[in-house]
């Protein structure tokens, strides 16, 4: 399942920001397709939930959807559950996003949902502690984003790059099929280098790329800086 992804890997997470709804949604995701295609790096992304449809229809990239409840179908009026995140063309879910937090057990039903939907799961954790935790449920991914540094611009790849290797070592250790990914603040090529460099597998992020002034440029930067990064390894 999770090969439906390659590595490094650029997660690229919309929220519901303005820039990235509606049409927009549409036109970011086309933008990620045509750099992923031209540098052939896995791009993902997770637009607005209620754009998820008509983006997976689109494009010919992996699409995620941002969110997922613990809910087997039936009487949840509001909630957004695996079976329509896979109908709607999503191959996976964040889980646990800073901003969409889970408890504990909802986290276990929902990578349990997930898996019986043959869907990807792409958790967040917020510190070291909680990732070693997410490492023992086995997601698929893991993406370690310090909260403080969401949406600041200030990469956790240059300001916490301990606790991005002490992350990355944590997984190891506990579970070492599980991919890592970090992000808050990831807004440059040489953030996303830096990120490689700590010996993750790649970055989500989300600002930098739908309030780029030109995100193709940004992007393909992205791409070119992971790619050069990931050789070096
Ligand atoms: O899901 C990605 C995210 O929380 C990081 O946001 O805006 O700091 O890239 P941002």
């Amino acid at each position: 399942m999770a090969e439906k992804l390659s590595y490094p890997l650029i997660a690229l997470n919309f929220k519901v920001y303005l820039e990235a709804i509606g049409g927009n949604a549409v036109r970011l995701s086309k933008v990620a397709e045509e750099v992923s295609r031209e540098y052939d790096v896995c791009i993902v992304v997770a637009p607005p939930q209620l754009d998820l449809a008509q983006v997976a229809g689109e494009v010919r990239i992996p699409v995620f959807s941002q969110h997922v409840d613990p809910y087997k179908p039936g009487s949840y009026t509001g909630s957004i559950i695996a079976e329509d995140v896979k109908a709607a063309g999503a191959i996976g879910s964040i889980v646990n996003h800073s901003e969409r937090r889970l408890r504990l057990a909802d986290i276990g039903a929902v990578l349990e949902r997930l898996r019986e939907n043959g869907l990807i799961a792409l958790l967040c954790t917020d510190t070291v502690e909680t990732t070693k935790a997410g490492a023992a449920l086995s997601p698929d991914i893991l993406a370690i984003e310090p909260p403080e540094l969401i949406g600041t611009g200030i990469p956790v790849s240059k300001a916490k790059p301990e606790v991005v290797t002490a992350a990355v070592e944590a997984v190891k250790e506990i579970n070492p099929g599980v991919h890592v990914l970090c992000g808050a603040g990831i807004s440059t090529g040489d953030d996303v280098a830096r990120a490689i460099e700590l010996g993750t597998e790649g970055v989500l992020l989300a600002s930098a790329y739908v309030k780029a002034r030109d995100p193709k440029k940004l992007l393909s930067e992205m791409a070119e800086a992971a790619l050069k990064a990931w050789d070096k390894r």
